[in-house]
């Protein structure tokens, strides 16, 4: 196979790009006024208007043969076939066997033990050490085995249980775990060691302060009636003292980021109630299936990709914003964060050699209306190119709150009409829009779990397209491991130890000042 900038497809793009790359979205509006009618997809009950972005035609055209060039349709037959296609660990992908209708043994199995832990700690059975009911329920992980269900159980806050209430602590600086525990008590407080490989150096420190805590209150003999743990690694979770049968296992074929789905989302499932889950995992796989079956030009993920491949690689563009209109998902850009960052920040192809083209874009973005009034000046009148995703609800979580809903709307479409048409204004050069900021738009038809489900998988599929495409190992994370490792050797350093000989002199500096 040719690398990706000697395909055809792509010189084909790239001179597509020096011939409309500098006409302004307005006079293709213009000349082609149907488009607005043309460029839009719906998929898994979501809607995905794609109008306001520099492309005709033929650009979609030369995308879709850019991603049949780079035999999508092959590697996406390959991560449903549950081909180890993550080359770096041997591992495969199967993080859609999790939603699957049919899903394997073992993650059928997984299920029903965590629907009964969760009804059981929901309807006071599941007490602690002293025959209390437990009120609190905290998950203690990070990266992938936090950011997920935290997202989630925030979007989803309005189908919470009154009790127990789900917490979410992830820093190791100890100040996230103390003012989560502060007004809860440790009778009646479980926690959840979410951690894949149990080995992480973050989670493990608040797991042993957790401990603590609870040793405080608690007799040594009773504290596995306080814990749970989510894990592939059944050795490190009996030698911390969580007995087997409190242990909801995970496997080496699902992804950190791409965990939600599993064991991961326990916590989850005990603020919102095992039906409520299984919709958010049955939203997730109509997006499988309309992704699994839909050709490129009307495959909601694979179009999101390409389009993101266009601005990244043909125009330049170094990030992505992502503007939820609606509050409960403001946690959305930072679980898209580790998942399109983590998942794409590469910078070799799957077989090492180093690449000579831009891959995963910075991602950022939060809540509208709130950023309008913060970065959105940078967007309208700023030097750079932010393609954006505006992700709206239709509907109100409460038919009576109606009028501001209607406001919140019509500021996203005022937003992103602006940002694409802009407004001319030689005379006060301050007051000029330039405009042709593209964007997408998509519509949930409400914020449920169905919803999020479709939405959540959306992205993960768009970000499997984009590896493909680039060529890469969307699915390890080697770059974490160097700061890992240094921070292990800098530990001692900082309780007063003499320095290792590797050490920088800016560090070496640091670490005199700070110990
Ligand atoms: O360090 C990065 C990472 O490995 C992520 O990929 C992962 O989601 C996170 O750490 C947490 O890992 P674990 O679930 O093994 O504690």
């Amino acid at each position: 196979m040719p690398s990706l900038t000697h395909t055809e497809s792509w010189r084909r793009l790239a001179a597509h790009h020096a011939d409309i790359g500098a006409v302004p979205m307005r006079r293709l509006f213009a000349e082609d006024p149907e488009r607005g009618e043309r460029y839009r997809l719906d998929a898994a009950g979501l809607h995905l208007d794609y109008g306001k972005h520099r492309i005709t035609d033929e650009t979609l055209a030369l995308l879709a043969a850019l991603a049949h060039e780079r035999r999508l349709g092959e590697w996406v037959r390959r991560m449903f076939a549950g081909e180890p296609i993550n080359n770096s660990e041997q591992r495969a992908v199967l993080h859609v066997a999790l939603r699957a209708a049919s899903p394997p043994r073992e993650v059928a199995d997984t299920l029903a033990r965590m629907r009964s832990f969760a009804q059981a700690l929901r309807g006071g059975v599941l007490r602690g050490a002293t025959g209390e009911p437990i009120t609190d329920v905290v998950n203690l992980g990070i990266g992938g085995s936090d950011l997920g269900p935290r997202m989630a159980e925030r979007a989803l806050r309005r189908y919470r249980a009154a009790a127990p209430r789900v917490h979410f602590a992830a820093n190791v600086d100890p100040e996230d775990l103390n003012a989560t525990l502060a007004g809860l008590r440790p009778a009646s407080t479980l926690f959840i060691i979410a951690s894949k490989t149990f080995t992480t150096a973050e989670t493990l420190m608040n797991a042993t302060r957790a401990s603590d805590w609870l040793g405080t209150q608690i007799d040594k003999s009773g504290l596995g009636m306080h814990f749970a743990a989510v894990s592939t690694n059944l050795q490190a979770t009996a030698a911390f003292g969580i007995a087997d049968e409190r242990v909801f296992p995970m496997w080496d074929w699902v992804g950190g980021r791409y965990s939600l789905w599993s064991a991961v989302g326990l916590a989850l499932m005990v603020a919102v109630g095992p039906a409520i889950f299984d919709e958010l995992l049955a939203g997730a796989r109509d997006m499988d299936e309309h992704f699994h079956t839909a050709p490129p030009e009307a495959n909601m993920p694979a179009l999101m990709a390409l389009l993101g491949v266009w601005y990244t690689n043909f125009h330049g563009a170094r990030t992505h914003a992502v503007l939820p209109y609606a509050e409960d998902l403001a946690l959305f850009p930072s679980h898209l964060q580790q998942l399109e960052m983590e998942s794409n920040g590469k910078r070799v192809d799957r077989d090492g050699a180093t690449l000579d083209y831009d891959t995963a874009p910075i991602l950022w973005g939060s809540v509208g209306t709130n950023g309008q009034h913060a970065f959105h000046q940078l967007l309208h009148q700023g030097t750079h190119l932010v393609p954006s995703d505006f992700i709206l609800v239709r509907e109100p979580a409460d038919p009576s709150d109606n009028e501001a809903h209607r406001m919140l709307l019509a500021n996203a479409l005022a937003q992103s009409a602006a940002l694409m048409s802009g407004r001319d204004n030689s005379e006060e050069p301050h007051r000029h829009y330039p405009g042709n900021q593209p964007s997408s738009t998509i519509v949930l038809p409400r914020l449920d779990a169905r919803s999020l489900g479709a939405l959540v998988a959306l992205y993960e599929h768009k970000v499997f397209v984009q590896g493909v495409i680039w060529g890469i190992n969307s699915f390890d994370q080697w770059g974490v491991e160097l700061g890992k490792t240094i921070a292990q050797s800098l530990l001692p350093t900082l309780a007063g130890q003499p320095m290792p000989d590797e050490i920088d002199g800016s560090t070496r500096a640091l670490v005199a000042r700070l110990r």
